[in-house]
């Protein structure tokens, strides 16, 4: 019997923390119902300190998942961690996650502490932890380039006083494997009370090493690991979890334990974090990248045709991957509909948002002949879903574009229920449309970033549109999908200011 490795994603803390990739309270619950589908352990969901808007998403999110643990993260501090504890008493599984700096540069020069100062305020903080669950996570920060003895004596102090995991960070991605490994190693064997906890490591992607260093850590006892879809995360981002979990499935043979994941919704999570912070997939990333099963030269096409373990050695459905066959027209009807999400694995728990979705489909269905499983995602994904209070809504758009013309555009949008209309000149099309939407509404934020992505291939492809807007330090993201790229646009626009107009005073959530 091999162990079990639990895994622990952050995406939704760590993850957020990606410039860009904030998420709104809807969002964040949307992604841990899928992680929870996907039997994650342990699901981080924020900061509650950060913001209000931050501790009302991890109340959420608590509320919301029932099988996996939810988490919060606090700095070493009684109104961190009491602000966690207060966030999470709607869950069934909860966990604090406390963390102080145990390296000597952010001991002296972020936190003007002396090393007995840091002990002491790590047992205190794991002690205050205790007063809220007996489910404590302690993090000693920047580990990755503490010294080991300090470490060995905070981490037997912060187990004394009632941690149960010991999570180990490469806080700036500075270790390198078989380092990392050793370091984990020796701190198992020279900590005398270290089987009281489980060792826990959390790697960052700064020289590209994060996967690597916690496979690492997981060779020399690790029995956690700390990562996120599509490895988002604080500058180069964490470890993926998709490679890890992977990584450890495929070679049985030399791990001696393994998750306990349904690795099928892997491709669907990517999508879904995909598409709701903006960041997309490089095509060449492994597992979820568009181009990870595809085999395009010749020798390696035969070879998979005579026997697909020639040049595969994971199978794409595995991970999620549909055959992404043509599955439904425009006369299909609502239970044909309702059963191809069910097998993509995709179910509605209210029948309002099911009759929505088929809604869209249908007026889908009437602009592009064949539905692949891929439009379906794109469908359900769709970032309006869930956006409560809509105060702005697409009623009419008409856009010209004409080889020696300026484009132009004319828009008709709801606001709170009344009409409103403008035109205006760009350009481009996607410039005069949003031009046209800014001479109505004037949100005052400004363009960070506008990208576009087909759904799947041919020219009658939906085209996957995401905004990013800026105004006063909060960043918002919004989608929109259309076989037409000019309104996709304009959807996504208009998503990204109704979550402006939407209560919630997120800022970044790093402190
Ligand atoms: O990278 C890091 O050190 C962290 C800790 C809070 C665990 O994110
Ligand atoms: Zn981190």
């Amino acid at each position: 019997m091999s162990d079990k490795l639990i895994v622990f994603d952050t995406t939704l803390r760590d993850g957020e923390q990606s410039p860009g990739a904030s998420m709104t309270k809807d969002e964040k619950v949307r992604i841990a119902k899928l992680l929870e589908k996907m039997r994650v352990d342990v699901i981080e969901a924020g900061f509650p300190i950060a913001s209000q808007g931050d501790f009302e998403a991890v109340q959420a999110v608590a509320n919301a998942v029932k099988d996996s643990t939810v988490c919060g993260l606090s700095r070493a501090l009684d109104k961190d961690i009491d602000r966690v504890g207060e966030a999470l008493k709607g869950a069934n599984s909860a966990r604090i996650h406390t963390f102080i700096a145990t390296s000597p540069i952010h001991m002296e020069m972020k936190l003007r502490m002396s090393p007995d100062q840091v002990v002491e305020q790590a047992v205190r903080a794991v002690k205050r932890a205790r007063q809220h669950t007996d489910n404590i996570e302690f993090s000693p920060e920047d580990a990755g380039r503490s010294e080991l003895g300090f470490l060995c004596r905070v981490i037997e102090k912060v187990i004394d006083a009632g941690a149960t995991t010991i999570n180990i960070p490469d806080t700036v991605g500075y270790n390198v494997p078989n380092q990392f490994g050793r370091l984990i190693r020796n701190l198992i064997e020279r900590i005398p009370n270290s089987d009281k906890a489980i060792f826990s490591v959390h790697c960052h992607n700064d020289l590209g090493l994060a996967v690597a260093n916690s496979l690492s850590a997981v060779m020399n006892g690790a029995r956690q690991v700390e990562c996120t879809i599509n490895g988002l995360g604080e500058r180069a981002g964490n470890a993926s979890l998709e490679e890890i979990v992977m990584a450890v499935r495929t070679r049985q043979d030399i791990f001696d334990c393994d998750t306990n994941l349904d690795a099928t919704q892997i491709v669907p999570a990517s999508r879904l974090v995909s598409g709701i912070t903006g960041f997309p997939v490089q095509p060449n990333k492994a597992i979820v990248g568009a181009n990870a099963f595809a085999h395009e030269s010749g020798i390696h096409q035969d070879g998979v045709l005579k026997n697909r373990e020639t040049y595969e050695i994971m199978r794409a459905e595995d991970v999620g991957w549909s055959t992404n066959r043509m599955v439904l027209g425009k006369h299909s009807g609502r239970n044909a509909f309702r059963t191809r999400l069910n097998e993509l694995g995709i179910n509605f728990e209210v029948e309002e948002e099911l009759n929505d979705a088929f809604k869209r489909f249908k007026d889908l269905a009437d602009k592009k002949h064949e539905i692949y499983d891929d439009d379906l995602q794109a469908l359900v994904t769709d970032a309006s879903v869930g956006v409560e209070n809509e105060h702005v809504k697409l009623i009419a758009l008409k856009v010209c574009s004409e080889t020696g013309e300026i484009p132009d555009a004319s828009i008709t949008l709801s606001i709170d229920g009344e009409e409103k209309q403008a035109h205006s000149e760009g350009g481009g099309p996607v410039d005069a449309t949003f031009k046209a939407i800014e001479s109505i509404i004037d949100t005052g934020s400004e363009l960070q970033l506008y990208s576009v992505n087909n759904v799947t291939n041919g020219t009658d492809s939906q085209g996957e549109v995401t905004v990013r807007l800026e105004k006063a330090g909060r960043i918002i993201n919004g989608q929109g999908a259309d076989t037409d790229i000019v309104i996709a646009s304009a959807k996504a626009y208009i998503n990204a200011v109704n979550k402006m107009m939407a209560v919630d005073d997120r800022a970044h959530p790093q402190l």
